[in-house]
């Protein structure tokens, strides 16, 4: 089930192109967002170019699945968005479910990919793994965003 501490944090959540290509998908995705309490401290919708694809996903290269990873992403417009709330980053990836599309429908039928992936690439959702790579995922959709000017000011409030 859903779990949740007491930290607040922000994670970066990416509606993919697969989904980005339905709208009721996306209005789905979006009513989620806000049934399980994030706050959206911002949003854009964006297409990479293949470079920017192959930047964010430099970690994977080499791996069987990378071409591929990296062409869909670089397919088509995606939305992305900074999400707040208590342990929003790993509340966001239990929302997603499993990677792989098979699994989530097997393991967790009511997750975002096992209602709405088609493939293990065509997976609908990205979201942050852990704090640094929230940060950096931030930064790299959101360069004009500080992520750790935020963090320390609403930090405290949360207490
Ligand atoms: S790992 O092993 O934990 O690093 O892998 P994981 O975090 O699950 O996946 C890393 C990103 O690669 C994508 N991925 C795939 N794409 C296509 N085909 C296959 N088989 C595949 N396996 C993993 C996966 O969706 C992750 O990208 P994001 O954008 O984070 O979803």
């Amino acid at each position: 089930g859903l779990r949740y501490g007491k930290v607040l944090q922000l994670t970066l959540a990416v509606i993919k192109p697969d989904a980005v290509a339905h709208p009721l998908i996306m209005e789905a995705l979006h009513q989620k967002i806000l049934e399980h309490k994030f706050s959206i401290v911002k949003s854009k919708d964006l297409v990479w170019q293949r470079q920017d694809s192959e930047r964010f996903y430099a970690e994977h290269e080499g791996r069987f699945f990378y071409q591929r990873l990296v062409e869909f992403m670089s397919s088509g417009p995606m939305r992305a968005y900074i999400l707040a709330r208590e342990d929003a980053i790993s509340y966001w990836r239990e929302l997603m479910g499993p990677t792989k599309v098979f699994r989530a429908r097997y393991t967790s039928p009511d997750t975002i990919r096992a209602q709405f992936g088609l493939t293990d690439t065509r997976n609908t959702t990205h979201g942050s793994d852990s704090a640094e790579s929230a940060q950096r995922e931030i930064t790299f959709f959101f360069p004009e965003f500080h992520v750790q000017e935020w963090m320390e000011r609403l930090e405290p409030s949360f207490r």
